[in-house]
């Protein structure tokens, strides 16, 4: 009996994951090298990341960019920042919008004012700047406003 269920559960399972991979698009079986996190700094500074970024708890030369206004990385978000998440921003920017911002801030029509690096940096590059931004990201778990009866 227990065995007919855990033979159950496994094939739920095994259909759940065959599921994620049967997108020949998903992002599935993605995964990164480790980057360095002071070689990215340096990276960020050195591609002019710094014209529209400034990043939370960095201290960097600000490099003024005159049509975009400061979009700022890192800080204090209610859920994890996956290094997927900062890859794709990167290379894909167009794929979704930073939130908070208004439209003709960050996006002429629907593309990212963002420019694209894809055909100058390396993957080398792309690791240590992801492994540096996500040094500045903190979770802030919500804490729910404790309910307090009124009498
Ligand atoms: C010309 C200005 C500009 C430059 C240069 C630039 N970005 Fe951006 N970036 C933006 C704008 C505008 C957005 C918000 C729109 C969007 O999400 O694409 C953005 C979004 C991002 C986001 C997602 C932020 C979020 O909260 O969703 C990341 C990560 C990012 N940029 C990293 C970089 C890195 C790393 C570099 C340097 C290699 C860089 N950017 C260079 C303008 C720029």
């Amino acid at each position: 009996m227990v065995n007919s269920v855990k033979m159950v559960l496994g094939i739920v399972l095994l259909s759940a994951m065959a599921g994620c991979t049967s997108d020949p698009k998903s992002g599935w079986g993605f995964t990164l090298p480790e980057g360095d996190a002071e070689r990215g700094k340096a990276t960020f500074v050195e591609l002019k990341c710094n014209a529209c970024h400034t990043v939370a708890g960095v201290e960097l030369d600000p490099v003024h960019s005159e049509e975009v206004g400061t979009v700022v990385l890192g800080g204090k978000k209610g859920y994890v920042v996956t290094y997927g998440e900062l890859v794709t921003s990167i290379i894909n920017p167009s794929h979704r919008f930073a939130f908070g911002y208004e439209s003709e801030q960050i996006k002429d029509g629907e593309v990212s004012k963002m420019r694209l690096y894809n055909d100058e940096m390396t993957v080398t590059q792309l690791a240590d700047l992801v492994t540096f931004l996500q040094q500045h990201y903190e979770v802030e778990i919500y804490v729910p406003t404790p309910f307090v009866p009124y009498y």
